[in-house]
């Protein structure tokens, strides 16, 4: 097993109601501004039902919607302009991926001095992480309404800036609280939880299918939240109001993604490095855009995945027989079935991409420093154009 340091804050209100307890985990006196994306929370009750809590203390609510699914940087520092004029002293973001991850940035753009007048350049600092302090940092907490990204207990956030797709961490912006409850996603589209399935899932494998390190606990809780997924994914999207089957869903999509399962393993993250180039190009949701190069990725790295991929055939999918190629081509075959099955599609011709648009997506990456990918750092430009070439 690697060397780790797992730091995870974020408390965890999970379940029926427990929208109740937000007055007891939001500061009595703040000033909060409530952040949230085209409506949906207004149209279904929740931001009426989380104003309603708030006001049971003497807090000063202010309001922000309209962040965008893949939220942009324009938007967001209209919403950094309310937080300065009104004194915002904590952030609530009331929506999926794409309203937590925004508010992560208002989070870390409103008061650090360092970047005031200057607020893009914090789009510059990606994995590194950008220099703020916890002073300068706001608090945040969230109420999810999408299982998807993990945002909810992770300190990550993808931020769009027109057509590039950035990423933003700071150590400080674990969302303090979290509420999850599962009944506040049972009117996502379909096609919504179908992404946050996928999502979950890419998530996962991109932490667990490299080289072993004789992580069995990281191994085999991946294996689980795969197996989880496959048994109710299905099943969460044929019965939106199966409160077990969403509650697990709900889990399994914050687990994926909040540290526990990276830790002390190898990481790949190819695919959603690709996958966000192509979003960002093309405004195909991020999780299809997934669906689409995962596969491929595998089918170009196996030599470099072989024994995980192995792994990944028996355990995963209890696939016994054959050879070891075999297996490799039965899960990748199994897992686009998988995909299929929630009505998502795995071929970059499905959202008619072509081979002429594969040189766009390939510079991009290059232009955003992404030219040595994966686990082994050896998925540069060329094997990136290869991954493409498979998947059209
Ligand atoms: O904007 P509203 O009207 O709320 O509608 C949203 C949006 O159109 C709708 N929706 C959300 N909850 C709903 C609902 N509709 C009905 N009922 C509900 N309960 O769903 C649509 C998509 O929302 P979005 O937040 O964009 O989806 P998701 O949660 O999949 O987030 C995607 C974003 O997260 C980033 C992606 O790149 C993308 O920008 N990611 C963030 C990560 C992280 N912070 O760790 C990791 C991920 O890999 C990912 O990159
Ligand atoms: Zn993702």
């Amino acid at each position: 097993m690697l060397n780790f340091n797992f730091y995870n804050p974020t408390n965890i209100l999970f379940g029926k109601d427990q929208l109740r307890k937000l007055d007891s985990v939001v500061p009595k006196d703040a000033r909060v501004l409530i952040t949230y994306g085209g409506g949906s929370v207004k149209r279904f009750g929740t931001l009426d039902r989380v104003k309603e809590e708030l006001a049971k203390s003497a807090r000063e609510i202010f309001e922000f919607g309209g962040i965008e699914p893949n939220p942009q940087f324009a938007t967001l520092m209209k919403a950094v302009e309310v937080v300065r004029e009104k004194k915002v002293d904590f952030l609530l973001a009331v929506g999926g991926g794409s309203v937590m991850d925004g508010t992560k940035f208002i989070a870390v753009a409103s008061n650090t001095r360092e970047f005031i007048g200057k607020e893009e350049k914090i789009l510059a600092f990606g994995f590194k992480g950008v220099p703020t302090t916890r002073e300068e940092n706001l608090p945040l907490g969230t109420v999810v309404t999408l299982p998807a990204t993990g945002s909810e207990m992770n300190n990550g956030a993808v931020i769009s800036n027109g057509e590039d797709k950035l990423t933003v961490f700071t150590p400080f912006n674990f969302p303090v609280f979290s509420i999850l409850d599962p009944e506040l996603t049972y009117t996502l589209p379909a096609t919504q939880v179908a992404n946050g399935i996928v999502d979950t899932f890419i998530h996962t494998v991109e932490q667990y299918i490299t080289y072993p390190v004789d992580a069995r606990f990281q191994d085999r809780t991946a294996e689980g939240i795969l197996q989880t997924l496959i048994e109710i994914g299905k099943k969460t999207l044929d019965n939106p109001t199966d409160y077990d089957a969403r509650a697990n869903l709900v889990w399994c999509a914050t687990m994926a993604l909040n540290g526990l399962i990276g830790a002390g393993v190898p990481q790949d993250w190819a695919t959603h490095m690709i996958g966000h180039e192509i979003t960002g190009l093309y405004g195909i949701d991020h999780a299809k855009t997934l669906a689409v190069i995962q596969p491929a990725n595998w089918k170009v790295r196996r030599e470099q995945k072989r024994e995980k991929l192995v792994q990944y055939a028996q355990r995963v999918w209890n696939i016994r027989d054959g050879s070891e190629d075999q297996k490799i081509d039965a899960a990748i075959m199994r897992t686009e079935e998988f995909f299929h099955s929630l009505g998502i599609k795995t071929r970059l011709s499905d959202h008619n991409l072509e081979e002429r648009d594969i040189e766009a997506i390939v510079s991009s990456l290059t232009k955003h420093g992404m030219t040595k990918l994966s686990e082994r750092g050896d998925v540069t430009p060329e094997v990136v154009t290869e991954i493409l070439k498979a998947a059209l």
